[in-house]
């Protein structure tokens, strides 16, 4: 079930065929690290080696912060010790994730070129002697990165080593968006791209307001700091230009490494759910889909969180395997207070990145630095080396992930859909509306948790992908809506869809003008109803609401929307407050579907029970009925075999029954039909027989 499959009768994207010859070229589950040699003297290196495979390492991303090292004057290479690297790598049976190592400058460029350093709002330039010091925008930075990864896309092109192509790293982490002149002049080729002539953009930007009307392109800035609230039309755009902007440096990697080693795919790590990087924009441009993780142990509700940009990852895919690139073996260096993964944590949520999709588990790091910013973060090898406890969790994992080989290729499959748009979340969280404190994190977290608790598989899908094949689509918040995805919406729910949409959805176009004719304009008939006013709730301020059937009370807070029915049916409403007798929540029939309508913010017992009654109405559930509260499940299936991953991430022993008995594989041999899960325990069971393949 994807949205971004393969071409109908094409055969295979030629990306899926470079993917599918590097996975077959790993022969088992992905397990790694990113591996810094250039930190450590050579006699290292063989060490590194030997405790490697008897980790069962057999990928390593390596060069990702090596180009002061690989040219460390301006056109001078050297490439010995990568070539030594290489070899050993080759010659202990591990593969190349081979770095394009542009992520960080090395200081000559900033002396030579300080142009190339990003500027900040405020005009602040960023100075070298950290990390990702540059303009996405800036010719002589693009120029002196294209200059090297050709350099070593001749020179490893054919050694048998490479595997895999690491653009860059984290784009956008650091410096999601650059201010400076030059990065105005390219945002000024980027609208005229976008919008061909001046009297189009000031239409679309809405610049009859406050005397912003443009007469000359050279007059379009981008948005430093103003007196008052910058245009949001322009803020928007800059947005899309940022990301885009980035995205060409990745691209101008990605065809030089493609012209030069056509048969090797290219990807780059994508954050955490990251709001300056529209990673549907980005996603075609991957070979595969890899992602840097990094749960805090300290924050309840981190591995939900985690599931859901695992969900992102697979579908950004279209449901292939997707590399989990990095994860920390225990704690971080670069949150206010690192705390430490507590013994099988970091087992059992690599366990949750496979169970949603992930073919390869890897680090950052493999030998914990000896000095620099990351000297406290955890790797594979701490600076206690082998006598520690995070080696011996690693070490193991590394050889159990060795019995799960015939996983790989498998796919989950997902009844439901929630519904993620970039452009749309830029646009909602703008300044000046309704409130300042409507974040869409928060929202889809809310929305996706009760699905989460429940092993309710789910995709997140783009506004304008094809929602067919989905029992329910979640779409929380989707205040921006084009044309198509308001077509797509009304034809998925008519066709029998079932729909559950909340508040502040449909409310502007493309260029964030609000779509006129009644809130929310585009889904009146779809909702049967209209909103005459938005109501948020002052800070502390609850409103009590119940439901209909008269089985629940609960309380909404932070948001109302006064709707007025036309068509639909009040489920739950308000009991008190100046809303007293409006409904918070409706359900619509329309045409075969049904659409469900959220207009507040319920607390968490009520919005579980909201989510589920719709889940529950469209028949979706979890892949196996009655499991115990915090145990996840999770299902994949292919052609040759169909699995059960069972995660306890709760703090007690869960007794789960299985519908018909199943085989461990990392439990003891023959079949069980009762699996007693320790606490942070994993279970990998293979289906005696499966549903169909996705
Ligand atoms: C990111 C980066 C790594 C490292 C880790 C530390 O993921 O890609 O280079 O800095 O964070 O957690």
């Amino acid at each position: 079930m994807s949205a971004a499959a393969d071409p109908p009768g094409g055969g295979p994207r030629p990306a899926a065929s470079r993917a599918g010859r590097f996975w077959d070229r790993l022969g088992h589950l992905g397990y790694g690290a990113d591996y810094n040699p250039e930190q450590w003297p050579p006699g290292v290196w063989r060490e590194d080696m030997k405790l490697m495979r008897e980790a069962g390492v057999n990928m390593v991303s390596v060069a990702i912060f090596g180009w002061a090292q690989l040219e460390p004057r301006p056109g001078h290479y050297e490439f010995g010790w990568l070539d030594e690297v290489l070899g050993l790598l080759h010659e202990n049976g591990i593969s190349a994730c081979l770095a394009t190592a542009t992520a960080s400058p090395p200081p000559w460029l900033a002396r030579l070129y300080p142009q190339t350093l990003p500027e900040t709002a405020d005009g602040t330039r960023l100075m070298p002697g950290s990390r990702q010091h540059f303009c996405p925008s800036s010719p002589e930075y693009r120029a002196a990165a294209a200059a090297l990864v050709e350099r070593l896309a001749r020179r490893y092109s054919a050694h048998p080593a490479l595997a895999v192509w690491h653009v860059g790293n984290e784009f956008g982490c650091h410096v999601p968006a650059c201010y400076c002149d030059r990065s105005a002049a390219d945002f000024r080729r980027w609208l005229r791209d976008r919008y061909g002539d001046l009297d189009t953009l000031n239409e679309r930007w809405s610049t009859a307001f406050w005397s912003q009307r443009y007469g000359e392109w050279e007059e379009i800035g981008v948005p430093r700091r103003m007196p008052a609230f910058a245009n949001p039309a322009q803020q928007l755009d800059f947005a899309r230009f940022c990301s885009d902007a980035l995205l060409a440096c990745f691209t101008a990697e990605r065809e030089i490494l493609r012209s030069i080693t056509p048969g090797i795919p290219v990807t780059t790590n994508f954050l955490s759910l990251w709001k300056p990087v529209d990673f549907f924009a980005w996603a075609p441009h991957q070979d595969v889909i890899a992602h840097d993780s990094y749960p805090d142990p300290l924050d309840p509700a981190t591995v939900s969180d985690a599931a859901f940009n695992y969900d992102l990852m697979r579908s950004l895919g279209g449901g292939r395997p997707w590399i989990l690139m990095e994860q920390a073996p225990s704690a971080v260096n670069w949150r206010g207070h690192n705390a430490p993964k507590p013994p099988g944590v970091m087992r059992l949520w690599s366990y949750q990145a496979l169970a949603r999709g992930a073919d390869a588990i890897m680090f950052f790091q493999w030998r914990a630095s000896a000095g620099g910013a990351e000297k406290f973060h955890s790797a594979l090898l701490p600076h206690g080396g082998t006598a520690t406890r995070t080696w011996r969790e690693a070490s193991a994992l590394g050889r159990e992930l060795r019995k799960l080989g015939e996983l790989r290729g498998t796919r989950v499959r997902a009844d439901v859909a929630i519904m993620l748009d970039w452009p749309s979340w830029w646009a909602l969280e703008q300044d000046s509306h309704p409130s300042q404190a409507l974040l869409l994190t928060d929202q889809l977290r809310a929305h996706y948790k009760p699905l989460w608790e429940a092993s309710i598989a789910a995709d997140v899908v783009h506004p304008e992908s094809s929602l067919a094949g989905y029992r329910l689509v979640v779409v929380p918040n989707l205040y921006l809506v084009t044309v198509q995805a308001v077509t797509g919406l009304h034809d998925y729910v008519s066709g029998g869809g079932h729909l559950l949409m909340s508040f502040f959805s449909g409310i502007v176009d493309e260029n964030d003008r609000v779509r006129l004719g009644g809130y929310p304009a585009p889904f009146t008939d779809l909702l049967g109803l209209r909103i005459g006013e938005f109501w948020p709730l002052a800070p502390g301020v609850r409103a009590g609401a119940e439901f209909h059937d008269g089985q629940d009370r609960f309380t909404a807070s932070f948001w109302a929307d006064a709707i007025e029915l036309a068509g639909a049916e009040p489920v739950a409403s308000y009991r008190d407050g100046e809303l007293s007798g409006v409904p918070a929540l409706t359900r619509h029939r329309f045409g075969d579907g049904l659409a469900w309508y959220l207009g507040t913010r319920p607390g968490e017992a009520a919005m579980r029970r909201i989510v589920l009654a719709a889940a529950r109405a469209a028949g979706a559930g979890p892949p196996v009925p009655g499991l115990p509260p915090g145990v996840e499940a999770v299902r994949r299936a292919g052609p040759r075999g169909s699995y059960l991953l069972l995660l306890n991430h709760s703090g007690d022993q869960a007794d789960i029954g299985l519908p018909v008995p199943m085989a461990d594989l990392l439990g003891a041999p023959g079949p069980r039909a009762r699996i007693l899960l320790p606490a942070r325990g994993v279970a990998v069971l293979r289906e005696p027989s499966h549903p169909k393949e996705p």
